[in-house]
């Protein structure tokens, strides 16, 4: 079992033997010395010079000095909590993933909410994405599935995307502007870039301005496998649904909050949580197989596309509820390191080239955040499911091991672990076996469909959401120095809907260009409904 006791309060858990509280006990240095005077430092006299032996100030004032860390490189804004997984049923029948072995299972959660571009200290209601990155900690490890809150992404490969972050943040000469779009770099970048059209087009909506943490979606936006016990596997798209509704605010609102109240995400989840309104979202899957996906007039590896619901419905198969705050903020929502190579037993990846490079970065900046390559110790990222091997050494390790071996194989024992799979053990992880063909630099020829997708999107808006991604458009535009790009974006725009180029064109006094040639002759998707996987129950 997970250790989440029934009644619903996720516990103090394995936080526990880490909990500090100085509460009525006596000051000491780090090394347990009472401290009789925490006022003054030494001197040589009362009104002389600080005496260097003042080993209680320095290593106060040491000890401060340290107290940054290099906040992360995107998603540097955050706040996350606790609370607990809950499956509706037994999915035993589509994967062996821990969470979802029974009905009733409760999984321990940590979920941190971020914006992308802003620096740690920046407004929380600014136009951005904003993450929704989710830590299963599992019966058979951790399970990270670190998400957005919009459901395609700006690039198709993982090669770009040091490139889009730097186009986002800060022009590097002066550091304006901090607002997450409005700039020339980083139009200049997505209008040489037409893969980020559709994402562009949920980044001007409302969905870029949500009114709360508890009032997103959250999507694993990539494609990700499902696998069984038997090894047969499923693709697999995941969903958070809020179950109060998703809403946002109008930009005005949004704009004058960034003033009144910068921190007014926080704050919100914050006290909802003090107050016992505990935020709960649906976990929603889209299931299809390999032969469904080969029909879809869309590439499923491609992050920029999204499975319509016309083709694959998406089917709830359990509930998450948010119920307890952070002790520390630092040790807990600063210090969690989320990874896409988290996964465990029952999911799987696929060769999407965004996620494939997602897997290196988030070790590897963390290995620099959190200094050094021992942080999954840091108890927030420790799993609850037993950690054994022979890893050793390296800064802050904490584990003490014992005995002479640190190798396997070997033939001395000694409390070494062996590899799963051997002595009956059944539940390791182990990959999917794909076809494998020649390397090669380039991608498949549906990557090159990038407006069937936006234009879908653009339509499904009603008129009033319409016009606010037009104005939004006309505001970001009317703050681009160089008519160039404005010109681009139009041309980009003209091939997702002309009222859209129109409406855009004309608030900024310029006519609507020849659309962007496009990049190759891919086939008008035909948005059909084709029979869904009922393999559900419920
Ligand atoms: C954070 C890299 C695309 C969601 C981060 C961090 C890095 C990174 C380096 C900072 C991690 C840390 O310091 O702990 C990348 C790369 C991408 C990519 C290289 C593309 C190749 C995406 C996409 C999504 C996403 C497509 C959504 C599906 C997140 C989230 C966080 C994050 C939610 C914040 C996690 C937290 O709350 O700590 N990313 N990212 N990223 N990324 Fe990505």
């Amino acid at each position: 079992g997970s250790g989440v006791p029934p009644s619903g309060v996720c516990p103090a858990g394995h936080l526990d033997r880490v909990r500090a509280d100085g509460g009525e006990q006596p000051l000491t240095t780090n090394q347990g010395v009472p401290v009789a005077d925490n006022q003054n430092s030494l001197k040589v006299g009362l009104r002389g010079p600080t005496a260097m032996e003042d080993f209680i100030l320095r290593e106060k004032i040491t000890h401060f000095d340290h107290e940054r860390i290099p906040e992360r490189v995107v998603h540097a804004r955050g706040s996350a909590a606790h609370g607990y997984f809950e499956s509706y049923q037994d999915l035993s029948a589509i994967t062996r993933a821990a969470p979802f072995a029974e009905a009733g299972k409760r999984t321990p959660v940590f979920v941190r909410f971020s914006t992308v571009a802003g620096e740690r200290g920046s407004a929380d209601t600014v136009r951005d994405v904003r993450g929704f990155a989710v830590k299963f900690y599992t019966d058979e490890g951790n399970w990270d599935l670190v998400g957005n809150n919009i459901p395609v992404f700006f690039i198709q490969d993982a090669m770009k995307f040091p490139d889009l972050i730097h186009s986002v943040k800060p022009e590097p000469h002066n550091g304006i502007p901090q607002a997450a779009s409005a700039h020339d770099t980083f139009w200049d970048f997505v209008t040489l870039m037409p893969e980020s059209t559709h994402m562009l087009m949920w980044h001007l909506s409302d969905r870029a301005i949500p009114r709360s943490y508890r009032t997103m979606q959250g999507f694993g936006v990539h494609t990700f496998r499902l696998v069984n016990a038997d090894g047969a596997s499923v693709f697999c798209k995941f969903h958070w649904t809020p179950v109060g509704g998703t809403h946002s605010l109008v930009w005005d609102e949004a704009a004058k909050i960034i003033g009144a109240d910068p921190d007014y995400h926080r704050r919100d989840l914050w006290e909802a949580i003090e107050a016992g309104a505990y935020p709960e979202w649906e976990l929603g899957l889209q299931l299809f197989t390999e032969e469904q996906a080969e029909q879809f007039p869309f590439d499923v590896l491609d992050p920029t596309k999204i499975v319509p619901e016309e083709l694959v419905p998406v089917q709830p198969v359990g509930k998450m509820t948010l119920n307890r705050n952070p002790d520390n903020f630092f040790a807990e929502t600063e210090q969690v390191a989320f990874c896409t190579a988290h996964i465990v037993p029952g999911i799987d990846f696929t060769n999407d080239p965004l996620l494939q490079g997602r897997i290196h970065s988030y070790l590897d900046t963390q290995i620099s955040r959190l200094g050094g390559a021992n942080f999954h110790e840091i108890p927030i990222n420790a799993p609850l499911a037993p950690v054994h091997n022979n890893q050793r050494d390296g800064m802050h390790r904490q584990a003490v091991h014992r005995g002479r071996v640190a190798y396997e194989p070997n033939s001395l024992g000694g409390g070494c672990p062996f590899q799963a799979g051997m002595a009956g053990f059944t539940t390791a992880f182990s990959r999917m076996p794909q076809p494998l063909e020649d390397k090669v630099r380039g991608k498949p020829e549906l990557f090159a469909d990038h407006y069937s997708q936006a234009r879908l999107f653009w339509i499904s808006q009603t008129p009033a959401e319409q016009a606010h991604i037009v104005n939004a458009y006309r505001f970001e535009l009317s703050r681009v120095q160089v008519p160039a790009i404005r010109v681009r974006l139009l041309s980009m725009l003209a091939n997702v809907d002309p009222i859209l180029a129109e409406g855009v064109a004309q608030g900024l006094g310029l006519e609507v260009p020849d659309p962007m040639p496009l990049a190759s002759h891919a086939p008008a998707p035909q948005y059909e409904p084709s029979p869904s996987l009922s393999l559900l129950t419920r």
